[in-house]
């Protein structure tokens, strides 16, 4: 359904250019949830943008690739085209609600515009009644429709997004960060009323996140990028039960949780690679364990694993062996 392949952009700033996302490709098929998973900075936001064509060009530059939506091209698409798809096709849940809202306007009003955008042809009353059900939907009373966002919660407009993007059926939802923003109570709830109203619609998601358990609360599919590159994607069983990337590992290691010696979780080491100044090798190689000379000598390829599950790394062959994935 969605196909990106081989996107780089980058952003000409001035400090340089911030090679934000090299060569990366991703599938999303029907009714899949795919994770996105990376350190600040990675390029998550970035490729979430190019699917919608929302980036900002300059500084943005597409240096190359396509984003493929049922196999046409979104980055060829002019404006009015580029509006149909938005909503119809696909909406974005994005990290704060409150960019996403209009303050000016009740949340009813902004739930009732999107449906009456995409079917022209619906009574002003069914448009209401429609709205009124997609609040209700989001866990939100149908009373509170002529309400204005400054008089809900963090959590409750974050719903209010969800009801906008959902509001015309998209065939596909974007969420990057969805719940960052809220407290954990809610996030927690947001989360549940996705998984439930994902399953409920059949949608597929992008769900862009750097939390790991989130990943395995609602994706199918997990990608994991470093430095603007995919270096480890797979299934979300082949994530979790295999991680191969030395990078993928040391996510896993940093992340607390109840079987493990918390004395011995430990931090990945170094910087983040300088997405001005990336290596023409592989670019997590000053902050690998595993690291060789031959490191150096080039970037690796995406290479197949096994049947679905790919890693950028010279060294997969030895980390796939090691049964208990460097842990110690
Ligand atoms: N408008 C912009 N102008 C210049 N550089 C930008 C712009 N937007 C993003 N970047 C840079 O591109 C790189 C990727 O940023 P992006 O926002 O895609 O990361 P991210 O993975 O979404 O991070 P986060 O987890 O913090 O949201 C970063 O180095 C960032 O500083
Ligand atoms: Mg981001």
């Amino acid at each position: 359904m969605l196909e990106i392949k081989d996107l780089t952009v980058h952003y000409e700033t001035a400090d340089g250019v911030v090679e934000a996302v090299n060569n990366v490709s991703l599938n999303l098929e029907k009714g899949q949830v795919l994770g996105l998973v990376g350190e600040t900075g990675a390029g998550k936001t970035t490729i979430a943008l190019s699917i919608m064509n929302l980036l900002p060009k300059p500084p943005a530059h597409i240096i190359q690739g396509q984003v493929l939506l049922d196999g046409e091209d979104v980055l060829t698409k002019n404006k009015h085209e580029l509006r149909k798809i938005r909503g119809k096709k696909i909406s974005m849940v994005f990290q704060d609600p409150m960019t996403a809202l209009n303050p000016v306007q009740s949340v009813g009003a902004q739930i009732a515009e999107v449906i009456r955008l995409h079917d022209k042809s619906l009574s002003s009353a069914l448009v209401e009644q429609r709205a009124v059900q997609m609040l209700e939907t989001v866990g939100i009373p149908g009373t509170r429709y002529n309400d204005f966002p400054h008089q809900f919660s963090g959590g409750m407009k974050q719903r209010v997004v969800i009801a906008i993007a959902l509001a015309c059926e998209p065939e596909m939802i974007i969420a990057d960060e969805p719940t960052t923003a809220l407290d954990v109570t809610i996030q927690a709830q947001v989360l549940e009323l996705m998984k439930k109203l994902q399953k409920d619609f059949g949608t597929a998601m992008l769900l862009i996140t750097h939390d790991f358990g989130v990943v395995a609360d609602i994706c199918n599919q997990c990608a994991v990028i470093y430095a603007g590159e995919i270096v480890e994607s797979g299934t979300v069983a082949h994530i979790f039960d295999n991680p191969t990337h030395p990078y993928t590992i040391g996510l896993f290691n940093s992340l607390p949780s109840l079987d493990k010696d918390v004395k011995r979780l430990k931090p990945i080491g170094g910087m983040v690679a300088d997405p001005t100044d990336l290596p023409a090798y592989c670019s997590f190689y000053d902050r690998c364990d595993v690291r060789t000379d031959a490191c150096r000598k080039e970037n690796p390829l995406l290479k197949e694993l096994e049947p679905g599950h790919f890693v950028k790394c010279i060294h997969t062959a030895v980390q796939g062996e090691d049964e208990d994935h460097g842990i110690d």
